[in-house]
């Protein structure tokens, strides 16, 4: 058991996104208590049951199908529920949708007396972050959105088979909004301890063409994945697990996550994809980099695209 200390968590929202979280939280066993709560009350009977019979396989630990009042005593409540993109349509069409949504499933989190992290990961991620952040009233440190947590793995996979490096020696990141204006940020890629630079040419039109198209494919990743299944869950669900490691175990890792600006990088009041430090009080710091002017350019825009975004939904 990785986590000694008696801790709960509990998800809310039981599709394919939480319950692949749930099934993966059984395997790693963080947590001792794992509470699911879900509009469709059935399903997340369904799936507790069906996860209590895998425990003999895993380690004890208790799962139930919950209510809002489970989440007086969590750790952290992991957000994972409302609409997600069909084919076709961007993270950004799911605003007012999921908006409306979290209105309800945040005061009902509050309501119960919850003071612990509240980890969002239903899109769009950086809205909806920032949109819990406030109606909910707890600090900045204690709402956290899984950002470009995804992008960035996916971004470090592609780069892996590019460079034939285990992908946990690659050092690099996706800022700025979970979606269509996310950049990469060449500046700050490591294989091992080598830049970029140290290893192809980047005037090359080749290579540049090549790192392109290694981008454009993470952008593009979640519409090829829903084009293919309709959606997107073991890979976010991993990265899900990563953050609940970094938070519950007191880590401080450095992961790409969506919090609030505040005068970092420029961007003020707006949740967006940044690396952080996490640990058991949730964000402990945003970490600056020095970015090329490119790049700040890039994450400006994303920024602004964000903030027009909500603009008609703020009152
Ligand atoms: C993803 O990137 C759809 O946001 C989801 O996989």
């Amino acid at each position: 058991m990785q986590s000694q200390k008696q801790s709960r968590i509990v998800i809310i929202g039981t599709g394919a996104v939480g319950s692949s979280y749930a099934f993966a939280l059984l395997n790693h066993h963080l947590t001792n208590e794992l509470v699911l709560i879900d509009m469709n009350k059935e399903k997340a009977a369904g799936d507790a049951l069906d996860l209590n019979h895998g425990i003999p396989f895993a380690s004890p630990m208790k799962i139930w199908a919950g209510d809002y009042e489970d989440c007086r005593d969590a750790d952290l409540v992991v957000i994972t529920a409302g609409a997600n993109q069909a084919p076709g349509e961007t993270r950004l069409d799911l605003i007012e949708k999921n908006l409306n949504i979290f209105k309800t499933i945040v005061h009902q989190i509050m309501n119960s007396g919850f003071n612990g992290i509240i980890l969002v990961a239903t899109n769009p991620v950086d809205i909806l972050s920032y949109a819990t952040w406030k109606l909910s009233g707890l600090p900045k440190e204690k709402v956290i959105g899984s950002g470009t947590i995804l992008d960035t793995s996916r971004f470090r996979f592609l780069l892996s088979q590019y460079f034939n490096v285990d992908p946990r020696n690659i050092h690099a990141c996706i800022m700025g909004e979970h979606g269509d204006s996310e950049l990469p940020v060449w500046s700050h890629v490591h294989v091992g301890s080598r830049t970029l630079k140290d290893l192809v040419d980047v005037e090359d039109q080749n290579v540049q063409e090549e790192l392109n198209g290694l981008f454009e494919q993470v952008k593009n990743a979640a519409y090829e994945i829903i084009r293919l299944k309709g959606a997107t869950y073991y890979a976010i669900a991993q990265g899900l697990i990563r953050l609940t490691r970094a938070i519950l175990n007191n880590e401080n890792s450095i992961l790409t996550v969506s919090t609030l600006m505040q005068g970092q990088y420029g961007l003020d009041d707006l949740y967006i994809g940044a690396p952080a430090i996490l640990n058991q009080e949730g964000l402990r710091e945003v970490i600056e980099l020095n970015l090329s002017l490119e790049e700040h350019v890039k994450l400006k825009k994303s920024g602004e695209q964000l903030k027009e975004a909500l603009a008609p939904f703020r009152h």
